[in-house]
């Protein structure tokens, strides 16, 4: 059996997204916001977060896989573009986990071919031992220097994500 160490608790993860939440509020004050989530893993992420942004936005979502257990395939498959015309907006992408940084490296160049405004990046986790590109994490709540973890939207092929803290996961 697969053992759960804790390793944040559901108050440190509330604490740091209404930290967050104020951050995005202040610096997109005036402009035209659409956050958008990564299916499947930023769903509770996304969910918290947005509560926590004060100002007017709307928000879409697209999918996009990469990991077959606890290592990535290399190969990024879109499973939902978005639905909402995003030319000239200010679209924030909301990640789980950045890894290798292969599946927010890709869907940011997809986005870049909509031609909106701006896009900037929030993830809640942003690893950093295994990241082969360049991405600058605008906004990430946690950084973690390796391991696999699961739980808050975070799975192991597709199981664990319903937990509501985040666990160290040891196979
Ligand atoms: P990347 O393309 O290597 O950056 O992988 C990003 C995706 O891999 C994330 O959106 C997650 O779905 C998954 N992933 C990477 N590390 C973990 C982890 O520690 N736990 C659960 N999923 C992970
Ligand atoms: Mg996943």
């Amino acid at each position: 059996m697969p053992e759960l160490i804790p390793l944040i608790s559901q108050q440190e993860i509330k604490e740091k997204i209404q930290e967050i939440g104020r951050k995005i509020t202040q610096d997109y004050n005036g402009l035209d916001l659409v956050v958008v989530g990564v299916l499947k893993g930023s769903f509770i992420f996304l969910a918290d977060l947005v509560r926590q942004i004060t100002i007017d936005h709307e928000i879409d979502l697209v999918g996009a896989s990469s990991y077959d257990g606890t290592s990535s395939t290399g190969q990024i498959m879109f499973t939902k573009k978005p639905d909402l015309k995003l030319k000239g907006r200010d679209v924030l992408l909301v990640e789980d986990i950045v890894d290798t940084g292969r599946t927010l490296a890709k869907t940011v160049e997809s986005m870049r071919l909509l031609n909106p405004r701006s896009i900037k990046i929030c993830a809640l986790i942003d690893k950093h031992e295994r990241r082969e590109m360049q991405l600058n994490v605008d906004y990430s709540c946690f950084c973690l220097k390796k391991g696999f973890i699961v739980g808050y939207g975070l799975d192991y092929n597709e199981k664990y994500r319903n937990l509501p803290a985040i666990f160290d996961l040891k196979i």
